[in-house]
């Protein structure tokens, strides 16, 4: 079992690079299954869902060969339909796309219900409907979803109850070698939506609106492969932009599209903190200053990123006063609060809505991951907070943060990840 080791209280200096965005790379990996052909993929993130989805494409038949510069050619031409291992499935949320995917290349596909964070109930019911308004034959028995066609599918209009990023994207695949024109009403706005469209607009699909509430698909009858390169993670960003806030510090963050950003910025400027925006870097600085209450409503893009929703719970518990957080695109987003409380935080969650009472400072304590974000605050948390802190179940954290370890002690954070054996009766040493 490995554990992470922070002795905080210290302030950070220094760059730390982003690197490519997972919600991004996801769906983009399983869309190669539709290009039947060689793409190299470049600037993928190192983290386990990245692994998870080769593993899951190798599964399928993909030849993947990683290239020497980090970057990784996919051969898909010899894929084959068929329902992908059920321990990948669960092992994360973005191997649903296989199903858009599959419909696209073979009309049919099977999968094993997702697994992911838990955040209370993840229904799939928007999916399902796309898929269903595209011509498929939807069996969904809460562990697998199996979808086949009679006569084929067809393009269709869909409105989307939820602008959910996980239904406009596999709607997006299923749809992109269909004959006439899909549209996809109120869809996800999200930037690896667009950036998913501009994947395979390079590879020869026609989709217009990407970014907007009205995606437009126009089949077209091939796609071919390309090379390309994933946009910047923006949740990666920000949990930096959060990290130099939390600890005091003046952190340079690299490699990120500032407009992507906005509605972070936004609330670290409301709180008193200064960011500098440059071509593609932003400069995060607190030099002493008071954190102003504030209250933070999660929402859709372009709204405050519920991805980001546990990093600043973090900051509004150390900020002067009163502030609110409410969630708005998950039921139950707030599990890892008991943590922070175990390290003297004051929240009171009631429904989507958690209300903090400010602190100059927090405790050290041996706290545990619950999820992927919620623990990326817990290290903001321990990074803040003068004493040793260990966080346990580091598994989440490394779904999604490439190096998030050599990244800090890099801008000199004491940091460190430990080794714990494990003893025969299931216990830690
Ligand atoms: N929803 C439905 N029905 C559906 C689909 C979604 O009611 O068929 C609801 C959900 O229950 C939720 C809302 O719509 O209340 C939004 O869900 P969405 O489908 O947009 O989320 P997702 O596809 O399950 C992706 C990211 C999440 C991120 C959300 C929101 C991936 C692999 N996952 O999840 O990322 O929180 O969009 O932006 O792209 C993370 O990276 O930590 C993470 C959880």
């Amino acid at each position: 079992m490995e554990r992470i080791y922070i002795n905080g209280g210290k302030p950070l200096s220094g760059t730390i690079e982003v690197a490519g965005m997972k919600n991004a790379a996801l769906p983009i990996l399983f869309a190669t299954i539709i290009v039947e052909d060689k793409c190299v993929i470049e600037n993928l993130p190192k983290i386990k869902d990245i692994e998870t989805a080769l593993e899951i494409l190798k599964a399928m038949g993909a030849k993947i060969r990683e290239l020497s510069n980090g970057n990784v050619e996919i051969d898909t031409r010899e894929v084959v339909c068929g329902s992908i291992p059920i321990e990948l499935a669960k092992a994360m949320r973005g191997s649903y796309y296989v199903l858009g995917a599959e419909l696209a290349r073979f009309g049919r596909a099977q999968a094993a219900f997702p697994g992911g964070c838990d955040f209370g109930e993840r229904p799939m019911d928007q999916h399902i409907k796309g898929f269903e308004a595209l011509g498929a034959k939807v069996i969904d028995n809460g562990d697998f979803i199996k979808c086949t066609t009679e006569s084929g599918l067809n393009a269709a209009s869909i409105y989307l109850d939820v602008p959910s990023v996980g239904a406009t994207i596999n709607i997006m695949l299923a749809s992109v070698k269909l004959d006439g024109l899909t549209v996809i009403e109120n869809a996800a706005r999200e930037p690896h939506v667009v950036d998913l469209a501009n994947f395979l607009n390079s590879c020869g699909a026609d989709i217009s609106g990407a970014g907007t509430e009205v995606i437009k698909i126009r089949g077209v009858k091939q796609l071919h492969g390309v090379t390309y390169a994933i946009i910047p993670d923006m949740i990666e960003a920000g949990t930096y932009m959060v990290a130099a806030a939390a600890t005091n510090s003046t952190l340079t963050i690299t490699n990120v599209i500032p407009k992507h950003m906005e509605s972070i910025t936004a609330k670290l400027i409301d709180m008193g903190i200064s960011v500098t925006e440059l071509d593609d870097a932003l400069i995060v600085s607190r030099n002493n200053t008071p954190l102003k209450k504030i209250k933070v409503k999660t929402n859709f893009y372009p709204g405050f990123p519920t991805d980001m929703q546990p990093q600043m719970c973090v900051l509004l518990c150390l900020a002067d006063g009163q502030s609110t957080l409410m969630e708005g695109v998950f039921d139950n987003r707030f599990k890892y609060t008991d943590e922070l409380i175990r390290m003297g935080a004051c929240i009171t969650v009631q429904g989507r809505t958690a209300t903090i009472e400010g602190r100059p400072s927090l405790h050290p304590a041996t706290v545990r991951a619950v999820d992927l974000r919620g623990g990326a605050a817990l290290v903001i948390a321990g990074l803040a907070t003068k004493g040793v802190t260990w966080i346990d179940d580091i598994h989440h954290i490394e779904r999604g943060y490439v190096n998030m370890v050599e990244k800090l002690q890099s801008v000199g954070a004491d940091i460190k990840k430990v080794v714990i054996p494990d003893v025969p009766n299931g216990n830690h040493l």
